[in-house]
């Protein structure tokens, strides 16, 4: 299938197949390509949680607003957190990154508010979500991203110290009957000539 095809294919999934589990081949696979996501100066500010225990999927479902029901149902919960402790991350930077880049750290982002420089972590979660999900995609793994989830208790229910949990992603395997399925209900999107230009 070409890239364009599955891009086309790709849906985010209400209604999951709770009898088909994601093989721990696929599952590994999805590890490193979440530790391959590229960041602003390599920073990766981000801890990635799989959670196939269904006691914690259940604990985590009630806390998922309307999306309960697929947390409960799909094969893997991936909760991706982004670091909330700037010590931790300095000296997490310290540790991995080459100078040039703890100097930019420095120089560009240190002298910022704090508020800033946790939304531009934030920002860099972000770009590991259109990986994954891409990932998935041809991986012929169906996905939920979620924003629809307390995010404090589920910082609290995984017990994290130095990060905060910023959105989910459940996946697993489409009911064949799901009704968000593009055959069901087509994609909608902003004309392209809206929001794209072209100058040559
Ligand atoms: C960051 C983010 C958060 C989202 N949160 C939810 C959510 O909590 N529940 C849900 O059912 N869909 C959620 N969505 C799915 C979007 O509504 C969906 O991507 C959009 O309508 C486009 O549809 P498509 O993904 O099927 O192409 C989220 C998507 C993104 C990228």
């Amino acid at each position: 299938m070409s890239f364009i095809e599955l891009m086309q294919q790709r849906y985010t999934t209400k209604k999951y197949n709770p009898t088909e589990k994601i093989s721990s081949e696929k599952i590994e696979q999805l590890k490193q390509i979440l530790q391959l996501s590229p960041s602003s100066i390599n920073s990766q500010p981000w801890k990635f949680i799989f959670v196939e225990n269904q006691e914690l999927k259940a604990q985590l479902a009630e806390v998922s607003r309307h999306n309960t029901e697929r947390v409960l149902q799909c094969s893997h919960l991936v909760v991706f957190n982004v670091v909330n402790n700037l010590e931790f991350f300095e000296k997490q930077i310290s540790e991995n990154l080459p100078e040039g880049a703890v100097n930019y750290y420095k120089t560009y982002l240190k002298p910022r508010p704090e508020e800033e420089i946790k939304s531009w972590m934030k920002n860099q979660i972000y770009i590991s979500l259109g990986v994954f999900l891409t990932a998935c995609t041809s991986m012929e793994i169906d996905a939920t991203p979620m924003e629809g989830i307390e995010n404090e208790k589920y910082t609290e229910i995984l017990g994290l110290e130095n990060h905060f949990t910023t959105f989910a992603v459940c996946i697993g395997k489409r009911d064949v009957e799901d009704s968000n399925q593009p055959k069901f209900n087509p994609k909608r999107r902003v004309a392209m000539e809206k929001i794209i230009t072209e100058i040559k």
